[in-house]
This record gives C-alpha cells, structure tokens and sequence, in this order.
C-alpha cells in the first residue's frame, strides 16, 4: 500500500517542480492536499479493514493447527489417496467451528457488498451469449468514472466513495482466498510467484496482495500470484491482449489427482465461481496439469469456451486486460455447495451441480427407476452398482453381499477400476439406480447417478461416522439422492481378527481417536476390511429398495 502511495506523491511533486513560481506554489499546495488525502485515505482503510484485523488471531490459530506439511503423498490414486483425506479431517473438523463462526461474520462484511454487486445484472448472464455487451458497457461506464475523477482531481465525492470500497481481496476464510477485480483489470503471467493481477480503479485503495488462488490455501507446495491495486494506469502494465469477457485465475495442484480431491477442492469450487458466466470466462491457470485438465475437458468444456491460459508459461511481455477478474476459489463445505455461504451468483445447488456434469457428459438418465407396486407380471430390476476396492477396505464377502442384493431384487454389477474411458465410465455410472460402497474416494463416482437415486455408503469399524457424513452424506443428500448408511459392528470388521475382543482398537474407538490419528489413519481406515453380516445388512436393502418405490 505505502509503496504505491509514496510513488504516486513523488511522482506529482516531480510533475509540479518543473513549472513556473505561481504553478509550482500551487502544485506544492496540491501535493500537501494530494498527501493528506492519502493519510486520511490510510487512517479510513485501516478501519474498514478492523474486521479482517479482528479476525487476524482467528484465522492464525488456524493456521498453525493446520500444519500442511503431511499432505503429500500418493496423489495419482483415483481409488485412494484416502490418508491425505482424513488426515485433513482430521485437521478441518476441529476448526468446524472457528469457521461457522467466521462464515456469520463474514456475512455480516459482504452485506455492503452484496448492495453494491446487486446492481449488476449477473442473472443476464445465466447461459447468455450476449455477455460481453454488457461487460463492454460496465467498462464503459468504468472509464467515465475514471474521467470524472481525473477532471475533479480527486474531489471529495470520490474521495468518501475510496474510504467506503472494500477492499478487492477478501482473506478472512480459513480455506481460501479470493479477490474481485472490477473495472480495469490487467494480468500478466510469470513463473513461480512472479504472475500479477493489476486493478486500474481511482476507487480503490493502492494495495497489494499475495494470494493463492487454491480452495485449501494452507497445503504446501503451493504458488502465490500477486494481486493489487493502482489509482491509475500509469502504475498497471499496457494491454497487450483485450479479452471483453471476464477472467479467473486458479491454481490446480494441492490434492489433486485424488478423485474425491478433483471434485471437492477444484471441479465444484470451479462451478460455484464460474458458472455464471455461462462459458464467457477465460481461465487463467497457475499449476496447470495438462493431463488432468485433458481427463475433465467435457467439464472444463462448459465452463469456458475459451482457451485455457498457463499463466505461468504466458509469453513475457503479454498483459491480458479484463473488464473483471476473479482471483481464487472454493467451497465451504466438503464436496458439495452450501448456497447460503457459497456465492455462486445464482443460488446453484448441488443439485444443480449434478444437472451440469449431466449436460456436460450427454448422460440420458435424469431419474432412477421409478418401482411401482402396480406393475404386471415382469416388473424391472432397478440396477444396483456395487464398488469394489482393492487396497483397503474390501468387502471381504462380496459375493454374499452380491446374492443378497439380487435376492431382494436388484440387477447387480461390480464395478472396479474403471476400465472404459472416463467419459464412458461416467455413462455407465449414469445408468444405475443404487451405487453402495464401503468409505472411500470411489464414491465420488455418485454425481453421475441420476438425482433421486440412492447412495448406500458402507462405515467400517472405528467412529468413522463423521467423516462418512461429511465426506459423502452430506454431500448425497445436497445432491437430491437418497442416502443410505450402514455402520458395520465390531464382530464385522477384519480388526476383530487383529486385536480380539478385549482390545483397546475393538473396546474403545474414542479412546483411539482420542490418543491421536496415527492409529485411525493406519487401522481403521488404512488396515480394515469388511464382513458384511447379511443378516444385519438385508433391512439395509430394502430400505434403499423403498426409496426406489
Ligand atoms: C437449479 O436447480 C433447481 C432445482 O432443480 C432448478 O429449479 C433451478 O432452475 C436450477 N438453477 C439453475 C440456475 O439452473
């Protein structure tokens, strides 16, 4: 902030000493005024920012208890990569509250906010081709400001509306950062923390900022981008390219290549940003993954139309001007949209989330079967799709589980890795009515479900309810499908084998949660696998049977 205040003093002091005695006189007169302008400008700032400030030891605190360095690992399993999740579980849910309670608070900060967003017509743009007209008269309009200022020298209108702006970046959530730049916005690439994104806006306070642009800002590994703000263009980099639609710069990288990672932390964090824009949006990309951008391009496809940018291999010299850009994304909530505290800029769901994978992969299915009690002598099977793990976590009697299911009436298949292509394999998903597997990254295949079919999540043995709520439950029903669980007992789970009865491991799971995740990341979730009781699980089938009626 100071840097580019004392520039810009300097700069006007220069201006006015190379003129004559009366205009020297009165360009000293300015720069004292233009100074103290600046210094109340400063004293104003700093308290439209004592919320952020408030929040400061909050957000610390978080920090600290979020120690990112034990998230690498494997992250080129689609099936697992499990440890990393739980791990960060473990880490999140204890922070569950610090953050409801900053998402109220934040709330309260975004009220000035939402008036001033309200003004735009961001429902025209739901699907709308015609954006960019209306982006070009917003900068239009933008530039008449900026007129309008320069004419007045900074009069003391304009001056009450920069001690009101918020300020473009907004870093008081826990998981990630993200800023909005409106009007004249300027982003030029670079290396390794060296890419820039510059507001052009005399509204806006001179300040800088260094975000990463990733929905779990905390992990390691992670690249910075630099966004700031300056009074005019004199301080911003000269358009090379002019794109008259809006931009968003993210960072992949993180957990990604985790399948439940992939969605969690960037497809549904990608749609809750961009998505509004109905494909008018340019991505601006730090940590691009070629491969992984490849694997999701139906998705990627539909949230823009244009070419996707490597904003760290952009050519020197390039500055890509946008009449708004936003830098950063994420969600809430795990795995899925929270439309109270998510801004998706038109209130989009989950549900529709769902619709959109959906329309982007051409799926037929919108509807499970519908089972009607009425049917003739041949009624159909609803099509149950049964996962299979590999490492961790296996159904160890699947066969018993298969003839169980197909017993009450199911049509069963099992589905392990996916062999087809992807694309394929999202099809074939699309065309079951009830996906059931044990906890694990595989269940994230349950988006392309049909909405109204049934996720039946299997727990294993240990206290892992919670984190089989929040991973998956939470998310099924958000997604308009019917959500079935079952917690297997002790006498089910492989660990009885292991430890006996009288074992801490088997006797007192909250004792083991308690004595730290070590015991749970390598036990429960890394070493256990599952003996369904028939018995116990066949009520279980028929319950998903009657959400099918
Ligand atoms: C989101 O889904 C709901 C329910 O299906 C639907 O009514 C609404 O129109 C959808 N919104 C958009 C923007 O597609």
């Amino acid at each position: 902030m100071r840097r580019g205040e004392s520039k810009a003093a300097t700069r006007g002091a220069n201006r006015s000493s190379s003129s004559s005695w009366k205009s020297r006189y009165m360009g000293y007169g300015l720069v004292v005024g233009f100074v103290l302008i600046l210094v109340y400008l400063m004293v104003k700032a700093q308290f439209s920012n004592s919320p952020n400030a408030y929040l400061g030891p909050v957000t610390t605190s978080k920090t600290e208890s979020v120690p990112a360095t034990t998230y690498q690992g494997n992250h080129a399993s689609q099936e697992d990569g499990t440890r990393e999740l739980e791990e960060r579980h473990r880490k999140e849910v204890a922070s569950t509250h610090t953050e409801r309670l900053r998402g109220q608070r934040q709330e309260k900060n975004d009220e000035s906010e939402q008036q001033r967003t309200e003004k735009i017509p961001m429902d025209e743009q739901f699907g709308n081709d015609r954006d960019s007209d209306y982006w070009q008269e917003r900068r239009q309009s933008e530039k008449k400001d900026t007129v309008e200022f320069s004419e007045f020298g900074g009069g003391t209108d304009d001056f009450n509306n920069v001690a009101h702006t918020k300020p473009i970046c907004d870093t008081s959530f826990g998981k990630y950062d993200i800023c909005v730049l409106d009007g004249d916005a300027r982003a030029q690439g670079g290396a390794a923390g060296a890419a820039t994104v510059t507001l052009v806006s005399p509204r806006a306070a001179p300040r800088e900022w260094k975000i990463k642009p990733y929905s779990r800002k905390y992990l390691d590994g992670l690249k910075a981008v630099t966004v700031k703000s300056v009074p005019n263009p004199e301080f911003a980099p000269q358009c090379t390219t002019r794109l008259n639609v809006p931009a968003m710069v993210i960072e992949l990288g993180g957990l990604t290549g985790n399948y439940w990672h992939d969605f969690t932390d960037v497809l549904i964090p990608l749609f809750i940003g961009a998505r509004r824009f109905g494909g008018e949006v340019q991505l601006l990309v730090v940590n691009l993954l070629p491969f992984w951008v490849d694997k999701y391009r139906r998705i990627f496809s539909q949230i823009s139309r244009h070419e996707i940018i490597d904003l760290e291999k952009d050519d020197h010299g390039v500055v890509r001007c946008y009449p708004h850009v936003v830098v950063g994304y994420g969600s809430r909530k795990e795995f899925t949209i929270d439309p109270s505290l998510d801004d998706t800029g038109g209130g989009y769901t989950m549900v529709n989330f769902t619709e959109f994978l959906r329309h982007s992969y051409s799926l037929p299915r919108d509807r499970p079967i519908k089972l009607n009690s009425n049917q003739g002598a041949q009624p159909p099977r609803p099509r149950m799709m049964i996962l299979e793990r590999t490492n961790s976590r296996k159904l160890m009697n699947l066969p018993e589980v298969v003839a169980a299911a197909q017993a009450v009436g199911f049509e069963v298949t099992i589905a392990g890795r996916p062999r087809s292509s992807y694309d394929e394999f999202a099809r074939e998903v699309n065309s079951f009515d009830v996906m059931v597997g044990v906890h694990g990254a595989g269940l994230t295949n349950c988006v392309f479900l049909p909405t109204g079919a049934v996720l039946l999540q299997i727990v294993p043995y240990g206290r892992l309810e919670d984190i089989a709520h929040t991973d998956f439950g939470e998310p099924a029903r958000d997604m308009g499908l019917r959500y079935v669980e079952y917690a297997i007992e002790a006498d089910e789970s492989s660990l009885m084998d292991v430890f006996g009865k009288d074992h801490p491991m088997i006797k007192d799971p909250v004792a083991v949660h308690l004595s730290g995740w070590g015991n749970v990341a390598e036990w429960y979730l890394g070493k256990q696998d599952v003996r369904v009781n028939i018995q116990r699980f066949r009520p279980f089938l028929m319950q998903v049977l009657e959400h099918l009626q």
